[in-house]
């Protein structure tokens, strides 16, 4: 279809693709080649997803999993009762954000009171734990100044973006730092404790309770508070992951049989071990070493935001190499890593003024471009993005297909609450996702609902529902408190 495309419109701009335009199109095709994955291709992913997620929930076989499967500690969805103020931190995303959000019981809404958005500069990115959660302690009191806020000591829902084994709703182990924070003394470490001592530090200010979120779960409980048969979160931005309500029994790491659990399954390591070897490309080998984490997240290397620029821009480099683009001059701009931004992505397949956007991005990265260039850049995104979103589809597929075969159903309906940059800004990221899943899972009837701010007030309906589930059981313990066997 893409070829079809890219033929028509070197027609259009009489470009004839015959001999020499002929032999670039084949030329520009084979380079992209293993890039297009068959249905069977996809299936064949899938499949092997699906064992990784069940060694990930064993007992003895979780230590070797690369999908860690991790418990969250959620036990329940929303149901509309939850009510009160809250504080909301959320790290790991495109921005670091404080924000005060109230849960009304009555009118059944999540309203975000405010919020503030602080910059994390790299250096503390990439610093010591210490003066990271320094940072954040200073955001949150200069935001409870802000709001008038300081005094009164409110419960925290943090949503940290990364793989954390989860002890319990109030304690969370980082595991490995993962997109683009490495910072010294923190994994291994608990990092409701990191932020309590750093609050304890300042002593200018407290918090009450905390509850630990990951960006899916507090994606799946924003739109579960709308939609009650949301049971999956998803995010697609600048990292890749999902959660969902899995049986208890199948949760082999954590105690009890009865009712159901949201598992973190941090799918961005799926490849991990290796067993993706014929899926990726030179391109995803090239980002992966040059990444600050290599052999870290693979799956995530291919699909997600914080990479998907990186492959486009190696991919025009070797086409630019081989003289089948801007006549074999790269410019210093396409020469440095970073420079293509997956946003152009985005610009560059805008189904109208796509091929103006390409022409712009072209100049700006000082490249001498004519128009066939231009096709050709187009070309390459639409086949990287496709990519990243049938791989998407296909390890989506696999959770719902899951759900099914747990539940003995003939048919599944369900809701994914989903968020992400690359989700809700690439022009059809989203339909090419929805036709792959309903081809992989045709026995499920899975609706999208795009969350709104998941990771604000998802945290923030999580730290509700677990003061409601607290409130209504005699001990904690039935609930949130359950042990993760090591
Ligand atoms: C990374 C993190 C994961 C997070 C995802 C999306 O994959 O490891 O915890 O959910 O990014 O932000």
């Amino acid at each position: 279809m893409l070829a079809a495309w890219w033929f028509r419109l070197c027609l259009q701009v009489n470009q004839g693709p015959f001999g020499s335009e002929l032999s670039l199109t084949l030329q520009v095709q084979k380079h992209l080649e293993p890039f297009r994955l068959s249905l069977e291709k996809l299936q064949d992913v899938s499949a092997r997803l699906r064992k990784d997620m069940i060694r990930g929930l064993g007992k003895h076989s979780h230590h070797r999993a690369s999908v860690k499967m991790l418990p969250t500690f959620v036990r329940a969805t929303p149901d509309g009762t939850e009510k009160g103020d809250f504080l909301a931190l959320d790290l790991g995303g495109t921005n670091f954000r404080v924000l005060h959000v109230r849960v009304l019981e009555e009118e059944q809404r999540v309203l975000k009171m405010d919020s503030q958005i602080c910059a994390i500069p790299q250096d503390i990115m990439l610093g010591t734990g210490e003066k990271l959660f320094d940072h954040i302690a200073a955001c949150l009191a200069e935001f409870l100044d802000s709001q008038k806020l300081r005094g009164q000591t409110l419960p925290l829902g943090f949503t940290f973006s990364f793989p954390c084994e989860q002890k319990e709703i109030d304690k969370s182990i980082l595991i490995r730092w993962t997109k683009g924070f490495n910072c010294s003394g923190v994994e291994g470490e608990d990092v409701v404790n990191l932020l309590k001592e750093a609050i304890h530090r300042r002593g200018d200010y407290d918090i009450s309770s905390v509850a630990m979120v990951n960006d899916t779960v507090g994606t799946m409980m924003s739109c579960g508070y709308r939609d009650q048969s949301c049971e999956i979160g998803m995010i697609i931005g600048t990292g890749t992951n999902a959660c969902y309500m899995e049986e208890m029994k199948n949760v082999k790491r954590v105690e009890g049989e009865d009712g159901r659990m949201c598992i973190n399954t941090e799918w961005g390591g799926f490849g991990d071990d290796g067993c993706l070897k014929d899926v990726l490309t030179e391109f995803d080998e090239e980002v992966d070493k040059t990444s600050i984490n290599p052999g870290v997240h693979t799956f995530e290397k291919m699909i997600s935001g914080m990479y998907l620029g990186e492959i486009v821009r190696l991919v025009l480099l070797k086409l630019t190499e081989e003289k089948l683009l801007f006549r074999g001059c790269p410019s210093e701009a396409l020469l440095t890593p970073g420079s293509f931004e997956t946003r152009f992505i985005s610009e560059i397949e805008e189904p109208d003024s796509g091929l103006e956007n390409a022409k712009k991005i072209l100049t700006k990265l000082d490249l001498d471009w004519d128009l066939v260039d231009a096709c050709v850049a187009r070309l390459v995104c639409d086949t990287v993005s496709s990519r990243s979103a049938r791989l998407c589809a296909a390890a989506l597929a696999t959770i719902v297909n899951r759900i099914r075969i747990n539940r003995g159903l003939d048919h599944l309906k369900t809701t994914v609450g989903v968020d992400g940059t690359v989700y809700r800004k690439h022009p059809n990221f989203s339909d090419e996702l929805q036709a792959a899943v309903r081809l992989l899972a045709p026995k499920c009837d899975v609706t999208f609902l795009i969350s709104e701010d998941g990771s604000g007030k998802g945290a923030a309906m999580v730290t509700a529902v677990a003061q409601r589930v607290w409130a209504c059981w005699a001990s904690p313990d039935d609930l949130f408190h359950c042990r993760v066997t090591l």
